[in-house]
């Protein structure tokens, strides 16, 4: 099997976390670079999360890179009603020890993609403000990217608005743009990531992960429930989706379509316009999920970090003699 590249973009956040864990966790995987934008709390905030969880899960080599606060035009947005006004809910993490580095998260992708093209995948998960910043700056990454995917949008409901769902929604001028550079976006949304959600079964099975399970997967993948939904279950992983996606495509069966982004609807604005009837498709729209395959898979990833902390905890723990 071919290690796949990946660049993150995110906004952590809850899935974020647990999106960067699986990154990590998969040794099919090589996170090249992370880097982070505001989205669902203030940079700082998803900055520091970032910084804070590559120290925890110990991939301290792999540069983090801050972005852009905010969209370039409209107010911030963000979702700490959601994910806490830390952005991890309650999980308490050491403060980190080491800093990012000292170049914008634009040109960090830029860089990555430019000396590596058609290596590497390009994944987002947060507000696309810092995508659309690298287009503006450099449009060949469009060629570049051995991949782009997207958690965001959705062909049916919002989550934010009855319309739009909070990544697009946070940035739709950014999400335009992105829609319309001239890639293929794989467009991992809501319709599909509402499959992949953690139910009692699935949280069970997160316990059995040890230290890791009981202190960090579980409290992120549960610290929010919607109290209106009288069909809770769980809550929806969305952005370990997308980087599920570039592992195992195998497990999403998808469509081609159009998709357009409205930027200003009074009732529709960052709504993703789906045309799965166009014979000019501009996205890659997953629309069913193999869950058992997929929670299979993403908890065997998150198994062998387990056994990584475990391994790092038994040697930086003194050995009591006797
Ligand atoms: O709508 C879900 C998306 O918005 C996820 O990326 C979540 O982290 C939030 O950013
Ligand atoms: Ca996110």
């Amino acid at each position: 099997m071919t290690v796949k590249r990946v660049l993150l973009d995110c906004d952590p956040g809850l899935d974020d976390a647990l999106a960067l864990l699986l990154a990590h966790g998969d040794t099919e995987l090589d996170l090249v670079a992370v880097t982070t934008v505001g989205g669902n709390v203030a940079l700082e905030n998803t900055t520091r999360n970032a910084l804070q969880l590559r120290e925890y899960l110990g991939f301290t080599t792999v540069p983090v890179a801050a972005g852009a606060a905010g969209p370039a035009k409209g107010e911030a947005r963000n979702a700490a009603h959601v994910h806490g006004d830390g952005g991890l809910g309650d999980v308490e993490l050491p403060l980190p020890t080491l800093a990012p580095v000292d170049v914008h998260a634009v040109d960090i992708i830029i860089d990555a993609l430019r000396a590596a093209p058609g290596e590497i995948h390009l994944v987002a998960i947060g507000p696309l403000t810092n995508i659309a910043l690298a287009l503006a700056k450099e449009p060949r990454i469009v060629e570049w990217a051995a991949s782009f995917v997207i958690m965001g949008g959705s062909y049916t409901r919002g989550n934010t608005t009855p319309a739009a769902e909070f990544n697009i929604y946070a940035d739709p001028e950014a999400a335009a743009t992105v829609f319309a550079a001239g890639w293929e976006v794989v467009m991992v949304g809501l319709d599909l990531t509402l499959q992949a959600l953690v139910t009692d079964s699935i949280r069970e099975r997160m316990l059995q992960l040890g230290p890791l399970g009981r202190d960090l997967v579980v409290p992120l993948a549960t610290y929010w429930s919607d109290p209106e939904d009288p069909d809770w279950v769980g809550q929806a992983v969305h952005d370990v989706c997308a980087v599920a996606y570039v592992a195992h495509p195998e497990l999403f069966t998808c469509a081609r379509a159009r998709v357009e982004v409205e930027t200003a609807g009074t009732f529709t604005a960052g709504m993703t316009v789906t045309d799965f009837r166009s014979n000019t498709p501009n996205s890659l729209v997953p629309i069913a999920l193999d869950v058992e395959a997929f929670w299979d898979y993403v908890l065997e990833s998150y198994a062998t970090v387990a056994r990584q902390l475990s391994a790092r905890h038994q040697l930086s723990t003194p050995q009591l003699d006797g």
